[in-house]
């Protein structure tokens, strides 16, 4: 039933290069460690953020860029459900299904967005914006059922209607910004 963790697929991105300025921020980010394999989270973030998503070869240009062995990046990669080992949808939509957001109806919000969206669990949408995942624990215990979407958390999911509203509004070109006063009770943002 789990999608998760997910192997680096097949497909790559070919010879891959840090550009001089993402160079430069590299550098910067090893400087705050006392070792260079301590930047591996922010340096994955970072090739992330370039590349879109962490396929084999960008993980290899990471690992080269730490002196570290792959075997240990892609470790790294594939412990942490915020890393990418596959292209994705615009809005991967990440659910919670560990005990308490089980409890609270998780399995009820998968399906609520599989037939909202016409997709099972590890699909994209044909139009490319949604992607679905189980996920382990995000810490919002408390408050599922939940998902992750971006940097976004979704909480207090429990009916269809705030599970369309959060689908609907992720669907629009023009989703409304955080917080959104009629959604404040089920909506948490880590940036700030
Ligand atoms: Fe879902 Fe912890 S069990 S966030």
């Amino acid at each position: 039933m789990a999608t998760f963790p997910l192997p680096p697929t097949d497909q790559g991105h070919g010879d891959v290069s840090w550009t001089e300025a993402q160079s430069a921020e590299i550098e910067g980010m090893i400087a705050r460690y006392p070792e260079k394999r301590a930047a591996v989270m922010p340096v994955l973030w970072l090739a992330q953020d370039h590349f879109g998503w962490l396929s084999l070869d960008v993980l290899r240009l990471v690992a080269k860029t730490l002196e570290l062995p792959p075997s240990h990046v892609l470790s790294v990669a594939t412990f942490y459900t915020m890393f990418k080992k596959q292209p994705t949808g615009t809005h991967l939509l990440q659910v919670c299904h560990t005990l308490s957001c089980d409890l609270a109806g998780a399995e009820g919000l998968i399906t609520r967005i599989q037939n909202k969206l016409g997709i099972k669990v590890g699909e994209t949408t044909a139009d490319g914006k949604f992607t679905l995942q189980r996920v382990e624990c995000l810490a919002a215990c408390g408050s599922g059922p939940m998902m992750q979407v971006g940097t976004d958390y979704y909480e207090l999911l429990k009916d269809d209607t705030a599970i369309d509203a959060v689908l609907d509004a992720l669907a629009s070109d023009n989703p409304p910004s955080l917080p959104r006063p009629e959604m404040d009770q089920w909506t948490y943002t880590r940036k700030s």
